[in-house]
């Protein structure tokens, strides 16, 4: 159940214009971690929680922002014409990002806006929440300022909100899968090119769980840039020698011919999980499409024990969860899903055992973690865009 939000916003504004609303999904991703800032493929999918906008122009240039999420931060305001980075306008930086990066890139906006934010994806649950926020801020403008915003555009623009104003050197998976989300579709998507095609996500009797570890994970405050920079320098190495783009540019036996030429034995790891995770998610959406669940189960778990060993990611919460879940009958495949640390672990579990599988991995965890992890059930919905007031509850 949502809370009221037209009556929030309402009272919040103190104002009885009717706002448009607006809804961005959170993703999960089903193979391809770490791939999408080398150059490889990522295969995610958006989900029914996410963030809703309601948002109305002002007549003057005020941005009024607040979000039912962070209630203590009350309404935060700034001049539609001052958005640079202000670290006490905290969360509300993400949409001023966007705001920003958007007039910048030649759209008109030309008014302050009310706007009123609610997200009921768990927080810090690797979900991106912070996409999220991008993307429905980008729907609102579209929206709002009657402006064509090229949707690729739009996720290009919420990528380098996360890069250059956030901090965060983040590729470009999440907003595409937001900004792209189509329901009961997955979505793989080549990052190097762009090129993506949607699959179907056939799943016979089975669900896709999601697990929150609850341990909660900050991108920015995590060993993702570090990783990201290993990669570099792995690729740096390589092209001493290969003439390639990156490190999807190699399948795994040019991989094991040339490896040697990285000079550092951690950043070797870092590479190799990249370029493994890359093939393995072509071979997993093959598999898919053949209607091979058990395989794309199976690589999956290869996925998983791949940033455990040689990424390095997971940690004690997620090496849990998904060996937790590896041991429970009717379990196809089981892995962290987004930038790790913490955050969320996915799997696929037949119908009839889901009930089974929460107690059983609900008990285990609990006993080794000293608190319970939570489960949704995934819904595969679409990408960021306008909808009802009835949407809304
Ligand atoms: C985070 C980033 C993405 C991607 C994943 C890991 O979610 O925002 O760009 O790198 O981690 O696959």
């Amino acid at each position: 159940m949502l809370p009221n939000l037209l009556e929030q916003y309402n009272s919040i504004f103190n104002t009885s214009e009717k706002p448009r609303f607006f809804f961005a999904p959170g993703r999960i991703n089903l193979i391809g971690e770490h791939t999408d800032y080398n150059g490889g493929h990522v295969f995610p999918a958006s989900i029914s929680f996410g963030t809703y906008a309601l948002a109305h122009k002002r007549t003057d240039q005020k941005l009024c922002f607040y979000s039912l999420n962070f209630p203590d931060s009350g309404i935060i305001e700034c001049d539609v014409n001052n958005l640079d980075y202000n670290d006490a306008h905290n969360w509300a930086n993400f949409p001023k990002g966007m705001i920003k990066f958007i007039r910048e890139s030649g759209h008109e906006i030309t008014t302050g806006m009310d706007i009123l934010f609610y997200g009921n994806i768990p927080n810090g649950a690797g979900l991106s929440s912070s996409a999220s926020i991008e993307m429905v801020t980008g729907v609102v403008l579209e929206g709002l300022f009657d402006l064509e915003i090229d949707r690729i555009k739009m996720i290009q623009i919420g990528q380098k909100v996360e890069n250059d104003y956030i901090g965060v050197n983040s590729g470009i998976m999440d907003q595409f899968a937001i900004g792209k989300g189509k329901s009961n579709h997955a979505i793989l998507l080549n990052s190097q090119t762009l090129d993506y095609q949607y699959a179907p996500i056939l799943l016979d009797n089975h669900v896709i769980i999601i697990i929150n570890t609850n341990k909660q994970r900050t991108l920015a405050g995590s060993k993702y840039n570090e990783r990201r920079a290993q990669c570099e320098q792995a690729l740096a190495d390589l092209q001493t020698e290969l003439s390639i783009q990156s490190l999807g540019d190699l399948t795994n036996d040019e991989f094991e011919q040339h490896k040697h030429l990285i000079k550092n034995e951690l950043d070797q790891k870092r590479a190799k999980h990249a370029v493994y995770e890359n093939q393995r998610t072509i071979e997993a959406t093959h598999k898919l499409g053949l209607g091979d669940l058990e395989a794309f189960g199976q690589l999956m778990n290869e996925s998983h024990r791949s940033l455990q060993v040689d990424y390095e990611v997971t940690g004690l919460e997620l090496d849990t969860v998904v060996s937790a879940a590896w041991e429970q009958p009717g379990v196809i495949g089981a892995r962290m899903t987004g930038a790790g640390f913490g955050g969320c672990a996915i799997a696929i579990v037949e119908k009839d055992q889901a009930d089974n599988f929460k107690s059983n991995v609900d008990k285990i965890y609990n006993a080794k973690i000293g608190y319970p992890p939570s489960f949704y059930v995934a819904t595969i919905g679409d990408g960021a865009k306008e909808i009802t007031e009835e949407c809304a509850k």
